[in-house]
């Protein structure tokens, strides 16, 4: 099995995991400010390295819940086993597995899985990106007026105030702005066309690295929030269809 192949099989296994049991009852722990862990992100994380390991025992592993790689792994996987961890411990249906591969700077592999309505979303470097098989392709709207843009909250209070200052920018010049509360899923939303732009203030790796993949091979943009090179180390993102790029940029310095 190839790293796609294994990706995809980890993604699927760990979201069965997660579903299992967003019935049961639940162990939630608070690990910091606004920051929460479940007994299913410490499964599904379970669940994602027993299968990465069986198959690359050479391969590092970041994962949010406490796992770094050694410092000669030049193969390395970044894991967000539950994106939405907010949003699972309430059982509202909207979270994500999400998993991306890299090799140095580059991202070569992305995987998000959405376990409640079964969308792979998926991509490799130079491939192109799918769900559920089907290529992918971001929006073709280039009028701000009518553009749909995602967005997710940062747990810093000065941080979410600048945030909310550009949403009241936006919502003036905007069609409408969503929250889903998983980022991977936000980013996947613009690479499938649902929405036109995603942006973020505070991203951990784990939240964007494979979503991000997976709309530059959907043809889509991404850079820092101040138009410079993106990388998937840096907490602010602006992710769109290409077309309304420079006209986000704007809205994000005013
Ligand atoms: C969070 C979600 C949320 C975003 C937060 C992330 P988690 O991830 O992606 O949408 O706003 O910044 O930390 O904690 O549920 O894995
Ligand atoms: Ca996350
Ligand atoms: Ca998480």
């Amino acid at each position: 099995m190839n790293i796609l192949e294994t990706a995809i099989e980890a993604a699927r296994a760990a979201g069965q995991e997660i579903l299992r049991r967003l019935p049961q009852e639940r162990d939630v722990r608070s690990k910091g400010f606004r920051d929460i862990v479940t007994d299913a992100d410490l499964a599904a994380q379970e669940t994602l390295t027993a299968i990465i390991r069986s198959r690359f025992p050479h391969h590092g592993i970041l994962s949010e819940e406490g796992l770094v790689p050694s410092s000669d792994a030049d193969t390395i996987w970044v894991l967000d086993p539950l994106d939405g961890t907010t949003n699972y411990a309430r059982r509202l249906p909207c979270f994500s597995v999400s998993i991306a591969v890299t090799r140095g700077n580059d991202l070569v592999t992305g995987v998000v899985y959405d376990p409640s309505r079964d969308h792979v979303f998926c991509a490799e470097r130079g491939a192109g990106a799918t769900l559920n098989g089907k290529q992918l392709r971001v929006s073709e709207v280039d009028d701000l007026g009518q553009a749909a843009a995602g967005l997710d909250f940062a747990r810093e209070p000065a941080v979410r105030s600048s945030l909310v200052a550009t949403m009241v920018v936006c919502s003036e010049r905007i069609r409408t702005l969503r929250s889903f509360g998983s980022a991977a899923l936000g980013l996947c939303y613009v690479a499938a066309g649902w929405l036109d732009a995603y942006f973020h203030f505070s991203l951990a790796p784990w939240d964007v690295a494979g979503g991000a993949l997976i709309i530059m091979e959907a043809d889509g943009t991404i850079t820092e929030t101040n138009g410079k090179p993106w990388s998937y180390t840096q907490p602010r993102c602006l992710a769109t269809n290409g077309k309304l790029h420079s006209a986000f940029l704007d809205l994000m310095r005013m």
